[in-house]
């Protein structure tokens, strides 16, 4: 079980100051928002290259963005581990994939609460990773929507029928009751905000959603 706190919460005039409480997760999960695919603005790949050499974790770039063929590579030369894109706004899923791959990092799809499941049929062969927006896409701190739950149970079932190597992971919403919820229901990386950034005890907040309980 991953959990990737996300900086979407942090305080951004203490980027590096706020990713060295988070330690204790071994993922770093990083929004970046266009203000044209979601409503809202963050970081640019300017801002993920000034924190690689600050920390070890495997930074999970999520690419809430338009046209992400345009950024990919600025985000991997800044030092990604991993780049999720939304299938919403892909004409060509495979190319896509396909090019992060050969850059030699983890590649992962998202798809946004309105999105059927199964539309990632013909792509779970070619994912390194799956992610569950279980909130609108744009900002944190929303509720957790239920039917994200039998979305991570139907790439947990095709995981275990057809051999496949994604890791599956959820985004939005998640608590220690969520968090329980979607572990159960086969989530193998938890993403948070706002439950890690606004706890009195972070480290306690990351062994909490790791463990479930
Ligand atoms: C929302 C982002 C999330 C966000 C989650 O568009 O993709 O990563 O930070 O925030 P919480 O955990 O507060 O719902
Ligand atoms: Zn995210």
């Amino acid at each position: 079980m991953k959990i990737a706190p996300s900086i979407l919460a942090a305080d951004f005039a203490r980027l590096k100051d706020e990713i060295d409480t988070v330690k204790e997760a071994d993922w770093l999960h990083i929004d970046i928002m266009d203000g044209h695919f979601v409503p809202n603005l963050t970081m640019g790949p300017n801002v993920v290259k000034a924190l690689r050499p600050h920390s070890k974790q495997f930074f999970d770039t999520h690419l809430m963005i338009h046209d992400p063929m345009r950024f990919i590579d600025a985000f991997i030369d800044a030092g990604s581990d991993a780049i999720t894109v939304h299938y919403e706004c892909l004409n060509n899923p495979q190319k896509v994939l396909k090019h992060i791959k050969a850059r030699g990092i983890m590649a992962g799809i998202s798809i946004k609460p309105e999105t059927p499941v199964d539309v990632l049929e013909p792509l779970l062969g070619e994912l390194d990773l799956v992610l569950i927006m279980s909130v609108e896409p744009g900002f944190g701190g929303q509720a957790f929507i239920e039917a994200s739950l039998d979305k991570i149970q139907w790439l947990a079932n095709k995981k275990v029928d057809a051999n496949h190597t994604y890791r599956i992971s959820v985004d939005g919403g998640i608590h220690e009751k969520t968090a329980l919820q979607c572990i159960n229901a086969g989530a193998e990386v938890l993403v948070a905000g706002s439950s890690i950034f606004n706890a009195s005890n972070r480290s306690h907040a990351i062994r909490r959603l790791r463990h479930g309980r």
